[in-house]
């Protein structure tokens, strides 16, 4: 069904989130129809650029982002038909009175402003926006990660934005909200029987969060120092997984119900400091090793620097002080450079009370849910079953699986596409509001305080493998294994 029309400002325009995601995602959504056709798309940067121009460079992210099998020449035209663009000067008066003019300074069309830009921007852009009349009733604003450094710089810009645009008008994205797995895991808890009942400390030993990436920094070394995987990917992507994990049932997907679930959950999130980070944080660091069958720098060699503090690798024993969650841990885990590239969450159930197997019938493995974000989109269900064959009772664990590639064989759509479209319907699901973002800080804020008062620098780990040996370490511990991809 087609959405309201609407006027997509995209700041940064000429960038690269632009260019690999939000232009190939908004094409898509053209294509399915989903997209009226006085739907106007400006793009606004810095550079000086004719709108001709700009409709050259959105041709270009098409044919590098869309799969072939996607991509028309109608279609690619139709939709090249409602870009434009206006050069604009975030930090000075340069070019907005002609964003001005372009989309008028009243009307109750819906406006999104998208702030694909450096963070520091966000509070100047919206005052700019605002000062130019351009911020109406029906706008929406929708910021990147990451929001700040720290709670405190957090703060700073989430007032910026918020003198600007009231709450329900700003949209923090987490693109891994908008993933289909997410979704699903919504689905599989809230509207199935079968799990819920079992989803608590009592029948579920532990959990595990794995988002590993293959890839290095790749042009985005400068960013990533500043970063480091605890803020890049633990603040945001990691910490909402697990809350959508571990949250109460919500009374309904209403936006608020949502997130004052996940909120409960960050604020029940057992502190890590000083005290504990030495025992139950890793941070790693790639050295130079193999990807993708060659050889590949390390982090510093890409940095141009002799040394770093910063980690390309971070894995956490976090627990959740409540009565669902007490005494279950949730091991987290991220890195550049790892072996694969997989995002997976494993729900690890406790062992059974008593086997009336016999020694022969083999060790019974705990039951586990996976569900695999990417890639091979999925849900399975490790079960205990009869291995088949002459040789008696012998046990084996073999998945029910649920590969949605194979159960439905359609394209999913990207998270970026799915997010854009709830802005325009100003669905904020699945969307982090203020509180979150800053709870989240709350937690993290003390880890790096910890890791930056210790004298230990991150363990090197060579690209390729997964992670420092410590972080192995981590987990077998506590007599468990990092569920192998
Ligand atoms: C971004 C991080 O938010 O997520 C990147 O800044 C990371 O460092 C990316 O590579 C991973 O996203 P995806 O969708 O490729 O898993």
């Amino acid at each position: 069904i087609a959405v309201e029309p609407f006027d997509f400002i995209a700041f940064g325009g000429t960038g690269d989130l632009v260019r690999r995601k939000l232009l190939p995602g908004l094409y898509h959504r053209d294509r399915n129809g989903q997209i009226t056709d006085d739907t106007r798309i400006i793009g606004v940067a810095r550079a000086v650029l004719t709108p001709e121009g700009y409709r050259d460079l959105a041709r270009q992210a098409i044919l590098d982002h869309v799969d072939e099998d996607q991509r028309d020449e109608a279609s690619i035209v139709h939709f090249l038909e409602r870009l434009t663009y206006v050069a604009v000067d975030a930090h000075g008066d340069a070019g907005w009175p002609e964003l001005a003019a372009l989309v008028g300074t009243g009307g109750d069309r819906i406006r999104v402003f998208y702030l694909a830009t450096s963070p520091d921007l966000f509070g100047d852009i919206s005052r700019r926006a605002a000062a130019a009349g351009l911020v109406t009733t029906k706008s929406r604003v929708v910021v990147e990660k990451p929001i700040g450094k720290s709670l405190e710089s957090a703060k700073v810009i989430n007032d910026a934005v918020g003198a600007v645009f009231r709450e329900d008008q700003i949209f923090r994205i987490d693109h891994y909200l908008g993933k289909e797995t997410v979704q699903n895991l919504m689905a599989l808890r809230f509207a199935n029987a079968l799990f819920e009942p079992l989803w608590n400390a009592a029948h579920i030993d532990h959990v595990q969060i794995t988002v590993a990436e293959s890839l290095g920094v790749e042009g985005r070394a400068g960013y990533y120092d500043g970063a480091g995987a605890l803020r890049d990917m633990v603040q945001n992507h990691i910490l909402q997984l697990l809350c959508l994990v571990a949250m109460e049932p919500p009374a309904s997907l209403d936006d608020e119900a949502v997130r004052d679930e996940k909120l409960k959950v960050l604020k029940a999130l057992k502190p890590i400091d000083g005290g504990n980070a030495g025992h139950v944080t890793v941070r790693g660091q790639y050295e130079a090793g193999a990807s993708a069958g060659g050889p590949v720098p390390g982090y510093l060699e890409e940095l141009g620097r002799p040394s770093s503090p910063t980690e390309t690798f971070v894995a956490i024993k976090a627990e959740i002080e409540n009565w669902r969650w007490a005494g279950t841990p949730f091991y987290l885990r991220s890195g550049k450079r790892l072996a694969d590239r997989v995002s997976e969450i494993v729900v690890s159930f406790r062992p059974i009370p008593h086997s009336v197997f016999g020694a022969d019938a083999g060790e019974i493995c705990n039951n586990e849910l996976v569900i695999r974000l990417q890639p091979d989109e999925g849900v399975k269900l490790l079960v205990m079953i009869k291995d088949p064959g002459p040789g008696g009772m012998r046990l084996r664990r073999v998945p029910l699986d649920m590969s949605f590639a194979e159960a439905f064989g359609v394209r999913h759509i990207d998270a970026y596409e799915r997010l854009v479209m709830d802005v325009v319907r100003g669905n904020q699901t699945l969307f982090m509001r203020r509180d979150e973002v800053e709870a989240a800080w709350s937690w993290i804020d003390p880890i790096l305080e910890a890791w930056g008062n210790s004298a230990d620098l991150p363990k090197t780990y060579r690209s390729g493998t997964w992670g420092p040996s410590a972080a192995i370490a981590l987990i077998e511990r506590d007599g468990r294994t990092w569920h192998e991809a």
